[in-house]
Protein backbone atom coordinates (compact mmCIF):
# COMPACT_ATOMS: atom_id res chain seq x y z
CA UNK A 1 0.00 0.00 0.00
CA UNK A 2 1.30 3.32 -0.97
CA UNK A 3 0.43 4.66 2.87
CA UNK A 4 2.94 1.72 3.95
CA UNK A 5 5.46 3.35 1.38
CA UNK A 6 5.08 6.70 2.89
CA UNK A 7 5.72 5.41 6.38
CA UNK A 8 8.99 3.51 5.33
CA UNK A 9 9.96 6.77 4.07
CA UNK A 10 9.56 8.58 6.86
CA UNK A 11 10.94 5.75 9.43
CA UNK A 12 14.04 5.81 6.90
CA UNK A 13 15.04 9.67 7.23
CA UNK A 14 14.05 9.48 11.21
CA UNK A 15 16.85 6.27 11.40
CA UNK A 16 19.16 8.72 9.17
CA UNK A 17 18.77 11.79 11.40
CA UNK A 18 15.93 13.65 13.38
CA UNK A 19 17.07 17.06 12.22
CA UNK A 20 16.78 15.59 8.85
CA UNK A 21 13.24 14.63 9.11
CA UNK A 22 12.08 18.09 10.29
CA UNK A 23 13.27 19.47 6.90
CA UNK A 24 12.06 16.48 5.31
CA UNK A 25 8.26 16.66 6.92
CA UNK A 26 8.52 19.97 4.73
CA UNK A 27 9.64 18.44 1.43
CA UNK A 28 5.90 18.63 -0.54
CA UNK A 29 4.40 14.86 -1.33
CA UNK A 30 4.79 14.49 -5.13
CA UNK A 31 2.36 11.93 -7.26
CA UNK A 32 4.33 9.18 -6.22
CA UNK A 33 4.33 7.72 -9.37
CA UNK A 34 7.46 5.38 -9.44
CA UNK A 35 6.23 4.04 -5.68
CA UNK A 36 2.86 2.97 -7.52
CA UNK A 37 4.89 1.92 -10.42
CA UNK A 38 6.39 -0.97 -8.15
CA UNK A 39 3.72 -1.68 -6.35
CA UNK A 40 1.49 -2.60 -9.49
CA UNK A 41 4.24 -4.36 -11.10
CA UNK A 42 5.49 -6.45 -7.91
CA UNK A 43 2.73 -6.26 -6.12
CA UNK A 44 1.62 -4.99 -2.66
CA UNK A 45 4.08 -6.76 -0.40
CA UNK A 46 6.19 -5.86 2.04
CA UNK A 47 10.00 -6.06 -0.65
CA UNK A 48 7.98 -4.16 -3.04
CA UNK A 49 7.38 -1.47 -0.52
CA UNK A 50 10.73 -0.95 0.41
CA UNK A 51 11.98 -0.79 -3.27
CA UNK A 52 9.05 1.98 -3.46
CA UNK A 53 10.28 3.99 -0.45
CA UNK A 54 14.03 3.71 -1.49
CA UNK A 55 13.33 4.80 -5.25
CA UNK A 56 11.06 7.61 -4.07
CA UNK A 57 13.61 8.97 -1.84
CA UNK A 58 16.09 8.70 -4.71
CA UNK A 59 13.55 10.93 -6.55
CA UNK A 60 13.09 13.39 -3.61
CA UNK A 61 16.87 14.20 -3.08
CA UNK A 62 17.58 14.44 -7.01
CA UNK A 63 14.10 17.31 -6.95
CA UNK A 64 16.26 18.92 -3.69
CA UNK A 65 19.07 19.34 -5.57
CA UNK A 66 17.02 20.26 -8.91
CA UNK A 67 15.99 23.22 -7.35
CA UNK A 68 18.95 24.14 -5.97
CA UNK A 69 20.46 24.13 -9.48
CA UNK A 70 17.20 25.60 -11.08
CA UNK A 71 17.21 27.99 -8.74
CA UNK A 72 13.37 27.25 -8.48
CA UNK A 73 11.77 29.33 -5.47
CA UNK A 74 8.86 26.48 -5.85
CA UNK A 75 7.81 22.99 -6.04
CA UNK A 76 4.33 21.68 -6.16
CA UNK A 77 2.60 25.14 -5.72
CA UNK A 78 4.82 25.61 -2.19
CA UNK A 79 8.41 26.85 -1.40
CA UNK A 80 11.11 24.70 -2.28
CA UNK A 81 13.67 24.26 0.63
CA UNK A 82 16.16 26.11 -1.00
CA UNK A 83 13.66 28.78 -0.37
CA UNK A 84 12.55 28.20 3.00
CA UNK A 85 16.06 27.46 4.57
CA UNK A 86 18.85 27.66 1.87
CA UNK A 87 20.91 26.21 -0.66
CA UNK A 88 22.84 24.44 1.70
CA UNK A 89 20.61 22.72 3.50
CA UNK A 90 18.86 21.62 0.06
CA UNK A 91 21.76 19.87 -0.49
CA UNK A 92 22.78 18.17 2.31
CA UNK A 93 19.32 17.11 2.99
CA UNK A 94 19.21 15.63 -0.64
CA UNK A 95 22.70 13.66 0.09
CA UNK A 96 20.80 12.19 3.60
CA UNK A 97 18.10 11.21 1.43
CA UNK A 98 20.19 9.76 -1.41
CA UNK A 99 22.78 7.59 0.80
CA UNK A 100 20.61 6.41 3.38
CA UNK A 101 18.80 5.05 0.57
CA UNK A 102 21.26 3.22 -1.06
CA UNK A 103 22.44 2.20 2.46
CA UNK A 104 18.70 0.10 2.44
CA UNK A 105 19.03 -0.83 -1.39
CA UNK A 106 22.27 -2.76 -0.28
CA UNK A 107 20.28 -5.46 1.22
CA UNK A 108 18.70 -6.33 -2.15
CA UNK A 109 19.49 -8.69 -5.11
CA UNK A 110 22.78 -6.88 -6.90
CA UNK A 111 21.25 -7.18 -10.25
CA UNK A 112 18.79 -4.74 -8.65
CA UNK A 113 21.30 -2.86 -6.62
CA UNK A 114 22.96 -2.57 -10.15
CA UNK A 115 19.76 -1.26 -11.81
CA UNK A 116 19.13 1.42 -9.87
CA UNK A 117 22.56 2.49 -8.69
CA UNK A 118 23.53 2.78 -12.69
CA UNK A 119 20.21 4.65 -13.38
CA UNK A 120 21.46 7.38 -10.63
CA UNK A 121 24.83 7.59 -12.11
CA UNK A 122 22.91 8.59 -15.34
CA UNK A 123 20.15 10.69 -13.63
CA UNK A 124 22.94 12.95 -12.40
CA UNK A 125 25.12 12.61 -16.33
CA UNK A 126 21.71 13.56 -17.31
CA UNK A 127 21.11 16.53 -15.11
CA UNK A 128 24.94 17.80 -15.73
CA UNK A 129 24.05 17.87 -20.16
CA UNK A 130 20.69 19.70 -18.64
CA UNK A 131 23.00 22.44 -16.63
CA UNK A 132 25.65 22.47 -20.16
CA UNK A 133 22.59 22.61 -22.67
CA UNK A 134 21.13 25.95 -20.89
CA UNK A 135 24.14 28.05 -21.68
CA UNK A 136 22.84 28.53 -25.23
CA UNK A 137 19.74 28.38 -26.90
CA UNK A 138 20.09 24.28 -28.47
CA UNK A 139 17.66 23.71 -30.99
CA UNK A 140 18.78 19.86 -31.38
CA UNK A 141 16.45 17.25 -31.24
CA UNK A 142 19.05 14.73 -30.64
CA UNK A 143 20.32 16.48 -27.53
CA UNK A 144 17.37 16.96 -26.27
CA UNK A 145 15.98 12.76 -26.61
CA UNK A 146 19.34 12.18 -25.27
CA UNK A 147 19.05 14.54 -22.06
CA UNK A 148 15.50 13.29 -20.87
CA UNK A 149 16.21 9.90 -21.46
CA UNK A 150 19.08 10.20 -18.73
CA UNK A 151 17.53 12.94 -16.82
CA UNK A 152 14.00 11.42 -16.63
CA UNK A 153 13.32 8.05 -18.20
CA UNK A 154 15.89 5.87 -17.14
CA UNK A 155 15.13 6.00 -13.28
CA UNK A 156 11.66 5.19 -14.52
CA UNK A 157 13.13 2.26 -16.89
CA UNK A 158 15.10 0.76 -14.28
CA UNK A 159 12.79 1.44 -11.66
CA UNK A 160 10.06 -0.80 -13.65
CA UNK A 161 12.08 -3.42 -14.45
CA UNK A 162 13.52 -4.10 -10.91
CA UNK A 163 10.15 -4.18 -9.66
CA UNK A 164 9.47 -7.31 -12.96
CA UNK A 165 12.67 -8.71 -11.50
CA UNK A 166 11.38 -8.59 -8.17
CA UNK A 167 8.43 -10.28 -9.62
CA UNK A 168 9.60 -12.63 -11.72
CA UNK A 169 7.66 -10.91 -14.66
CA UNK A 170 10.00 -10.19 -17.87
CA UNK A 171 12.28 -7.49 -17.23
CA UNK A 172 12.51 -6.49 -20.80
CA UNK A 173 9.14 -6.13 -21.71
CA UNK A 174 8.64 -3.30 -18.38
CA UNK A 175 11.71 -1.48 -19.12
CA UNK A 176 10.93 -0.85 -22.36
CA UNK A 177 7.57 0.09 -20.73
CA UNK A 178 9.37 2.34 -18.11
CA UNK A 179 11.57 4.14 -20.32
CA UNK A 180 8.27 5.32 -23.10
CA UNK A 181 6.46 6.23 -19.74
CA UNK A 182 9.59 8.07 -18.65
CA UNK A 183 10.13 10.14 -21.78
CA UNK A 184 6.68 10.83 -22.56
CA UNK A 185 6.32 12.57 -19.39
CA UNK A 186 9.19 14.83 -19.65
CA UNK A 187 7.33 16.02 -22.71
CA UNK A 188 4.36 16.58 -21.47
CA UNK A 189 6.20 18.16 -18.33
CA UNK A 190 7.96 20.55 -21.14
CA UNK A 191 4.66 21.28 -23.00
CA UNK A 192 3.16 21.85 -19.76
CA UNK A 193 5.35 24.49 -19.07
CA UNK A 194 3.94 26.56 -21.91
CA UNK A 195 0.35 26.01 -22.26
CA UNK A 196 -0.43 25.34 -18.11
CA UNK A 197 -0.54 28.42 -15.79
CA UNK A 198 1.24 28.56 -12.94
CA UNK A 199 -1.37 27.76 -10.39
CA UNK A 200 -2.33 24.71 -12.22
CA UNK A 201 1.62 24.01 -12.27
CA UNK A 202 2.77 24.54 -8.97
CA UNK A 203 5.44 26.47 -10.24
CA UNK A 204 6.07 29.40 -12.22
CA UNK A 205 4.79 29.18 -15.98
CA UNK A 206 6.86 29.59 -18.92
CA UNK A 207 9.83 29.21 -17.04
CA UNK A 208 12.01 26.70 -18.95
CA UNK A 209 13.05 28.83 -21.38
CA UNK A 210 14.05 31.63 -19.15
CA UNK A 211 16.24 29.04 -17.29
CA UNK A 212 17.59 28.67 -20.80
CA UNK A 213 16.31 24.93 -21.78
CA UNK A 214 15.25 24.62 -25.49
CA UNK A 215 12.55 21.89 -24.78
CA UNK A 216 11.09 20.04 -27.63
CA UNK A 217 8.47 22.54 -28.23
CA UNK A 218 10.92 25.26 -28.75
CA UNK A 219 12.99 23.18 -30.89
CA UNK A 220 10.06 22.46 -33.10
CA UNK A 221 8.97 26.33 -33.05
CA UNK A 222 12.51 26.93 -33.68
CA UNK A 223 12.62 24.46 -37.14
CA UNK A 224 8.88 26.25 -38.03
CA UNK A 225 10.07 29.54 -37.74
CA UNK A 226 11.41 31.92 -40.62
CA UNK A 227 14.63 34.10 -39.80
CA UNK A 228 13.28 36.98 -38.74
CA UNK A 229 11.24 34.57 -36.59
CA UNK A 230 14.38 32.72 -35.04
CA UNK A 231 15.74 36.10 -34.60
CA UNK A 232 13.23 37.56 -32.59
CA UNK A 233 12.91 34.01 -30.39
CA UNK A 234 17.02 34.27 -29.75
CA UNK A 235 16.24 37.35 -28.56
CA UNK A 236 13.95 35.99 -25.68
CA UNK A 237 16.38 33.60 -24.63
CA UNK A 238 17.31 33.10 -20.93
CA UNK A 239 15.18 36.79 -20.97
CA UNK A 240 12.10 37.34 -18.45
CA UNK A 241 8.90 37.81 -20.63
CA UNK A 242 7.18 40.91 -20.74
CA UNK A 243 3.29 40.28 -21.05
CA UNK A 244 3.28 40.82 -25.21
CA UNK A 245 6.62 38.61 -25.34
CA UNK A 246 5.00 35.88 -23.77
CA UNK A 247 1.62 36.18 -26.13
CA UNK A 248 3.96 36.31 -28.89
CA UNK A 249 5.66 32.77 -28.06
CA UNK A 250 2.89 31.12 -27.09
CA UNK A 251 0.50 32.54 -30.53
CA UNK A 252 3.65 31.00 -32.56
CA UNK A 253 3.70 27.74 -31.11
CA UNK A 254 0.11 27.36 -31.30
CA UNK A 255 0.37 28.69 -35.03
CA UNK A 256 3.48 26.58 -35.97
CA UNK A 257 1.90 23.11 -34.50
CA UNK A 258 4.71 23.00 -32.48
CA UNK A 259 2.58 22.25 -28.98
CA UNK A 260 0.51 19.71 -30.77
CA UNK A 261 3.63 18.11 -32.54
CA UNK A 262 4.88 17.95 -29.38
CA UNK A 263 1.75 16.18 -27.71
CA UNK A 264 1.65 13.66 -30.79
CA UNK A 265 5.08 12.40 -30.06
CA UNK A 266 4.39 11.84 -26.26
CA UNK A 267 1.15 10.06 -27.27
CA UNK A 268 3.21 7.54 -29.43
CA UNK A 269 5.73 7.13 -26.62
CA UNK A 270 2.73 6.39 -24.67
CA UNK A 271 1.58 4.30 -27.13
CA UNK A 272 4.97 2.63 -27.35
CA UNK A 273 4.71 1.85 -23.43
CA UNK A 274 1.50 0.48 -23.66
CA UNK A 275 2.58 -2.30 -26.46
CA UNK A 276 5.49 -3.30 -24.22
CA UNK A 277 2.93 -4.66 -21.81
CA UNK A 278 0.25 -5.85 -23.72
CA UNK A 279 0.43 -8.90 -23.26
CA UNK A 280 0.63 -8.34 -19.37
CA UNK A 281 -3.46 -7.70 -19.04
CA UNK A 282 -2.55 -5.11 -16.30
CA UNK A 283 -5.15 -2.21 -16.40
CA UNK A 284 -3.66 -0.39 -13.43
CA UNK A 285 -0.27 0.06 -15.30
CA UNK A 286 -2.25 1.03 -18.80
CA UNK A 287 -4.16 3.56 -16.84
CA UNK A 288 -0.98 5.40 -15.37
CA UNK A 289 -0.18 5.84 -19.35
CA UNK A 290 -3.67 6.34 -20.71
CA UNK A 291 -4.31 9.02 -17.81
CA UNK A 292 -1.33 11.03 -19.00
CA UNK A 293 -1.42 10.98 -22.66
CA UNK A 294 -5.13 11.36 -22.42
CA UNK A 295 -6.02 14.91 -20.88
CA UNK A 296 -6.30 18.73 -21.78
CA UNK A 297 -3.30 20.85 -22.45
C1 LIG B 1 13.77 17.65 -12.86
O1 LIG B 1 13.91 18.23 -14.09
C2 LIG B 1 15.02 16.90 -12.48
C3 LIG B 1 15.25 15.60 -12.66
C4 LIG B 1 14.25 14.71 -13.24
C5 LIG B 1 16.53 14.94 -12.26
C6 LIG B 1 17.45 15.71 -11.34
C7 LIG B 1 18.70 14.94 -11.08
C8 LIG B 1 19.73 15.34 -10.31
C9 LIG B 1 19.76 16.67 -9.64
C10 LIG B 1 20.88 14.41 -10.17
C11 LIG B 1 21.42 14.25 -8.78
C12 LIG B 1 20.61 13.39 -7.92
C13 LIG B 1 21.09 12.53 -6.96
C14 LIG B 1 20.16 12.00 -5.94
C15 LIG B 1 22.48 12.09 -6.91
P1 LIG B 1 13.27 19.62 -14.50
O2 LIG B 1 14.05 20.73 -13.88
O3 LIG B 1 13.13 19.62 -15.96
O4 LIG B 1 11.79 19.50 -13.88
P2 LIG B 1 11.02 20.38 -12.81
O5 LIG B 1 10.21 21.30 -13.63
O6 LIG B 1 10.18 19.38 -12.06
O7 LIG B 1 12.02 21.07 -11.94
MG1 LIG C 1 13.85 21.90 -12.23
Amino acid sequence: MLENVESLMHRYVEEADAYALSLYEKVPRGKRLRAKLILRIAGENAEAERLAAIVELIHAASLLHDDVIDEAMTRRGIPSINATHDSKSAVMLGDILYSKAYSELSRFAPEIIRRISDAVVQLSAGELLDVEYAKVLQPDEAKYFDMIYKKTAVLIEATAASAAALAGKPTQSFARYGKNLGLAFQIIDDVLDITADAQTLGKPAMADFREGKTTLPYIYLFEALDEAGRERLRGLYRKSLTEEEAAWLKEKMRESGAVMQSITLAQQLGRQALDAIAHERNPALERVITDMIEREF
